[in-house]
C-alpha cells in the first residue's frame, strides 16, 4: 500500500498546487472539456496561485487543503471544509480532491476521502456534500461506492457555448466513508 501524508498546505505550496490542479484537469477531464478550456485554465482564477493562496489564507477553522504526498513527492490535495451555501441542507462539503493520474486507482483517494470525512464529523459538519462533473464516471462510481446519494444536477459554466454539468451527491449517514479512511492515513500525519 502507498504511504500517504497530508500535511496541511501552506503559501509555499500555492504555486505547485496550480500547476498539478491544471495538470490533473488536462489529464483528466479530456472527454469532459473543451481543448481550448483546458489550454486557458492557468489564466482560470479558480486555479492559478491566488486561488490556493486565498484558500491557505481561510484553512484551519472550519476550511482545510492538505497537501497529498506519496512517496515523498507531491501527488495531490484535498480541499474540504463547512459547506459554502448556507441553504442547501448540508454543513459540510468535499470541493476538491485531485490526484495525479500516476497514482489514480490504488485506493489513495478513498482513503483521503474517508480522513476528509473524519475531521468533518469531529466538526459537527455533517451531513456533507460532493459535486462532480456528471461526465466524470469514475469519481461518480466511487462516491456511490461509498454510500453516497445522487441529489441532483445543475450546470456550472458554459464551455464553448454548451452547459457543462455538476451533480452533486450527499451523505446523510458518513458511515461508509468513514469506514474508507482505515489503512494507511494517520490522524497524526493529517494537516491542521
Ligand atoms: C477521483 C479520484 C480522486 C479518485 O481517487 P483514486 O485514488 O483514483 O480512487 P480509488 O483508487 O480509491 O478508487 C477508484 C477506483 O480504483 C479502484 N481501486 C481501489 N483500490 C484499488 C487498488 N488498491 N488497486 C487498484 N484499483 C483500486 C476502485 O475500485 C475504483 O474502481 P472504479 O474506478 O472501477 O470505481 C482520482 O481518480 C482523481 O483525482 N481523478 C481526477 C480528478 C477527479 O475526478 N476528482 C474528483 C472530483 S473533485
Amino acid at each position: 500500500m502507498v504511504d500517504v501524508v497530508l500535511p496541511a498546505a501552506t503559501v509555499d505550496d500555492a504555486g505547485a498546487l496550480s500547476a498539478l490542479d491544471v495538470d490533473v484537469w488536462r489529464a483528466s477531464y479530456r472527454r469532459i472539456l473543451s481543448r481550448a478550456l483546458l489550454d486557458g485554465l492557468p489564466q482560470s482564477p479558480f486555479h492559478d496561485p491566488q486561488y490556493f493562496l486565498a484558500v491557505v489564507d481561510r484553512s484551519g477553522m472550519d476550511e482545510w487543503l492538505w497537501v497529498i504526498e506519496a512517496e515523498d513527492a507531491l501527488a495531490g490535495y484535498c480541499h474540504f471544509g463547512a459547506c459554502k451555501d448556507p441553504g442547501c441542507g448540508y454543513l459540510g462539503e468535499i470541493a476538491r480532491l485531485y490526484l495525479r493520474p500516476a497514482i489514480q486507482g490504488q485506493g489513495i483517494g478513498t482513503r483521503i476521502l474517508g480522513a476528509a470525512a473524519h475531521r468533518l464529523v469531529d466538526e459537527g459538519l455533517v451531513p456533507i456534500r460532493a459535486t462532480v462533473f456528471e461526465d466524470n464516471r469514475r469519481a461518480r462510481r466511487l462516491y456511490e461506492r461509498l454510500g453516497a446519494e445522487y441529489v441532483g444536477r445543475q450546470v456550472v459554466f458554459e464551455d464553448q457555448g454548451k452547459p457543462v454539468w455538476d451533480c452533486t451527491y450527499g451523505w446523510a449517514d458518513p458511515a461508509a466513508l468513514l469506514a474508507a479512511a482505515s489503512g494507511g492515513v494517520g490522524k497524526d500525519r493529517q494537516g491542521g
